[in-house]
């Protein structure tokens, strides 16, 4: 390998894993996220100086391992109070076990136990897409989809509302079957671009798209979309507006997770209030483009009636999270 490739590698697998981190420092609603990392420590080793550099989410990372070091605790010291989440780093689910029954954590769900190789694999593997993928969002946010599907609640549906041409949902429901989950997918648009905006899209002049812009899109281009990737059978597509289909797609089932891309209040504040009213502990929600005024009112009003946690993980992505 290259100097270079070796550099994009890291750099990739600290992207990946930063953004694990912050989607788990707002599920888990901590000012600072205390990692216990266990196992082969090179890997992380090489990317641990910008995990613990992150400045917005900071991180405190202590290591354990088979022999202890100067840097390096051996795993009788481990103390699993001290933590709120372990990566476990193993080649494959049977050393992972291991290691956890090695501190004692076998069969335990605190602190949050993080199998890194697999979360690593389905981030990347759910990537390897032959041809450009017509999404709108850019590498640093399908990661931190990545990190959002991986935490969220195992059952329940996973929602994009506001799918545009496709490309997104081809990576959600690849990354789904990259992690070994088969969780519903329900994706929504119009499909013939955004409807009309309302006045409390204009209240800050200049940020305002006209009705039918994303209209560059059709339910048979999206569909085809799909089956070309294979993915067909894992989405439910409900063509309308989201305050109609929503609720109607649901039928009362406690969402996972969801991406909300709609550019506007009115899609997001209905989709807020739908899916706060079918959510479960746990239960991540996505928002792009908050730094549209339109779209940050509508998640100021629903923080406003329901406690929720919100951060800004990357660029003009929002997390909310459901303690
Ligand atoms: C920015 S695009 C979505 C991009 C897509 N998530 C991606 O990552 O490529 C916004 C989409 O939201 C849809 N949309 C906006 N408001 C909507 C609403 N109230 N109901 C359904 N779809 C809506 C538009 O039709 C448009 O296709």
């Amino acid at each position: 390998m290259s100097e270079l490739d070796s550099l994009a590698g890291n750099a990739l697998l600290a992207s990946i894993t930063r953004m694990a981190l912050r989607v788990l420092s707002v599920k888990l609603s901590t000012p600072t996220l205390r990692v216990a990392a266990i196992g082969d420590l090179s890997p992380l080793s090489r990317v641990a100086e910008i995990l613990t550099s992150d400045s917005q989410f900071p991180v405190q990372l202590k290591y354990f391992g088979a022999e202890s070091s100067q840097y390096v605790k051996s795993y009788a010291e481990f103390s699993p109070q001290a933590f709120d989440c372990v990566l476990v780093i193993a080649e494959d689910l049977n050393a992972e076990n291991r290691l956890l029954g090695q501190v004692g954590l076998a069969d335990k769900t605190s602190p949050q136990i993080v199998r890194w190789q697999k979360y690593l694999r389905g981030a990347l593997g759910a990537l390897q897409i032959p041809g450009p993928l017509p999404t709108c969002l850019n590498y640093e946010k399908l990661f931190a989809l990545s990190a959002a599907l991986f935490f969220a609640p195992s059952s329940g549906p996973v929602l994009e509302c506001g799918v545009f041409q496709g490309g997104t949902t081809v990576f959600l429901a690849r990354l789904q079957r990259e992690l070994g989950l088969s969780r519903e997918i329900l994706a929504f648009d119009t499909f013939q671009g955004l409807p009309a905006p309302v006045k409390q899209d204009f209240e800050v002049p200049g940020e305002t798209y006209p009705a039918g812009f994303f209209g560059e899109t059709s339910l048979d281009g999206v569909l085809k979309l799909y089956e070309q990737h294979t993915v067909r059978q894992d989405i439910r597509v409900c063509q309308g507006l989201v305050g109609d289909t929503l609720p109607l797609a649901l039928q009362g089932k406690a969402c996972s997770f969801a991406l909300l891309d709609m550019d506007q209040y009115m899609g997001t504040h209905q989709a807020l209030e739908i899916i706060l009213r079918n959510c479960q502990s746990g239960t991540l929600i996505i928002v792009d483009d908050t730094s549209i005024s339109g779209v940050n009112r509508a998640i100021e009003e629903a923080c406003a009636i329901r406690p929720l946690v919100r951060r800004l993980i990357t660029g003009n992505f929002d997390l909310l999270a459901i303690t």
